[in-house]
């Protein structure tokens, strides 16, 4: 609220040259880069493998007192705690009051994302939640509706949205130098058995929600809805192609019709051994195209392996620009040299959400943003369930 009206009063105060007029302005720039650089109490709910990447963001980013995790499992709870000196809890609400918890990260599978951020949202914190926003819709919309409710911010990780070949196409697009007329996404990706036998939940659909749709492919989704816009219509398979020992899907196709009149289509594999890329590419009207790859090789698995391969435009025609393509990828080559890419970009979206609670505006990624990948995958499942195209947005009671 204060820094609300203090950038409103700031942004008046530019329109002058006035002098007194110009120190009162740096004073108050002063005053806003200090208050923005409160640090929020901040906390972990689920202690697994991607926890270490929000606990390694919350012990970096200033605008971060990391003080407590709360896992299930007390053995997991104590484990994190003590690596990163901070507090164990099993209880959710009990963590929040008594060190007086401002924002939560959501660290659990993807079934109980709704039932734990519910908790700890209406305890008074704000919440961002890993990839997928949930497993259902309705678990997003309940999400969705309790932060507004409490008046939280509700966010949710996608970080390969921040890869600069990601933010190159997207600026394109924002700039009118390429109208989307069709969208790809390939996924060539590989989970052995170890993988799936990993933890219980993995490979089944009660507890993990789906398969490559609904944990290994959000990312590629969600950046395709960004790229692409709304979605009006989407037509899907899925199959479980080589891995007989889990019970979800390992591969999904499906064709899209997006509102713009554009076209779209999405191949998806965790059953290629090895694993090959992670791609998108976005064809325009004028007949450019630009495109990037995700993921080199295996998706990375926290705590078991590292991005392999810098992100990088494998594709670029727009008139006049072509010759970008290899300077961008050696500056890209070289800036994954100087970052620990598997945790750089988890660090900057945090970063993000704790900077827009402090400064009360939206963050990068919100629960609605989230929601859309829930749709599109549920839609594939529908598509397939009842050999027919699916109309968005879609009925709750399908
Ligand atoms: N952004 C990424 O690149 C990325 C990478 C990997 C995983 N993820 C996401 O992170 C989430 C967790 O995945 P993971 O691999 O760390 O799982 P994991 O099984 O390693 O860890 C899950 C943790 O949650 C705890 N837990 C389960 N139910 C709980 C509950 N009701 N209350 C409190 N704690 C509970 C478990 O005890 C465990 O400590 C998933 O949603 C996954 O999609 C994101």
């Amino acid at each position: 609220m204060i820094i609300g009206f203090l950038d409103y009063w700031i942004s008046g105060l530019q329109q002058s040259n006035n002098p007194s007029i110009q120190s009162r302005k740096l004073l108050l720039n002063l005053y806003r880069t200090r208050t923005r650089m409160k640090k929020l109490i901040t906390a972990i709910i689920g202690a697994g493998t991607v926890s270490h990447l929000h606990a390694a963001a919350l012990m970096n980013v200033e605008e971060s007192d990391f003080i407590a995790v709360c896992s299930r499992s007390v053995e997991r709870a104590n484990a994190l705690a003590q690596r990163y000196g901070v507090k164990a809890y099993t209880d959710i609400e009990e963590m929040i009051k008594a060190n007086g918890v401002q924002a939560v990260m959501v660290c659990t599978p993807h079934p109980v994302h709704a039932e734990v951020a519910l908790r700890a949202i209406t305890t008074g914190a704000h919440v961002m939640v890993e990839k997928p926003l949930a497993s259902s819709l309705t678990d997003c919309d309940a999400m969705i509706a309790a932060a507004k409710r409490a008046n939280v911010k509700l966010a949710m990780i996608s970080q390969r949205r921040l890869y600069a070949p990601v933010q190159r196409i997207k600026k394109a697009i924002d700039e009118g130098k390429i109208e989307p007329a069709l969208g790809t996404v390939t996924l060539f990706g590989w989970r052995d058995r170890a993988y799936y036998e990993s933890d219980p939940w993995r490979g089944k659909w009660k507890d993990e929600g789906g398969g490559v749709l609904v944990n290994h492919a959000p990312h590629q989704l969600d950046i395709l809805q960004w790229l692409m816009g709304p979605i009006e219509e989407v037509f899907g398979y899925w199959a479980n192609l080589n891995h007989p020992y889990i019970e979800v899907e390992d591969t999904a196709l499906a064709l899209i019709r997006f509102k713009s009149g554009a076209l779209g289509n999405i191949v998806l594999s965790n059953a290629q051994n090895p694993a090959l890329y992670g791609k998108i590419a976005v064809f325009g009207k004028n007949g450019a195209a630009v495109g990037a790859q995700t993921d080199g090789g295996a998706m990375f698995v926290p705590g078991i392996s590292k991005i392999q391969e810098p992100p990088r435009n494998d594709l670029w025609t727009i008139p006049g620009e072509e010759h970008l393509l290899e300077q961008w990828q050696q500056e890209d080559a070289a800036f994954f040299e100087r970052i620990d890419a598997t945790t750089y970009y988890h660090q900057l979206q945090i970063q993000d959400f704790l900077r827009a609670i402090c400064e009360n505006r939206e963050p990068m990624i919100t629960g609605e943003e989230g929601r859309k990948t829930v749709e599109l995958f549920t839609a594939i499942y529908l598509s397939q369930r009842d050999r027919t195209p699916i109309k968005f947005p879609l009925s709750l009671a399908a």
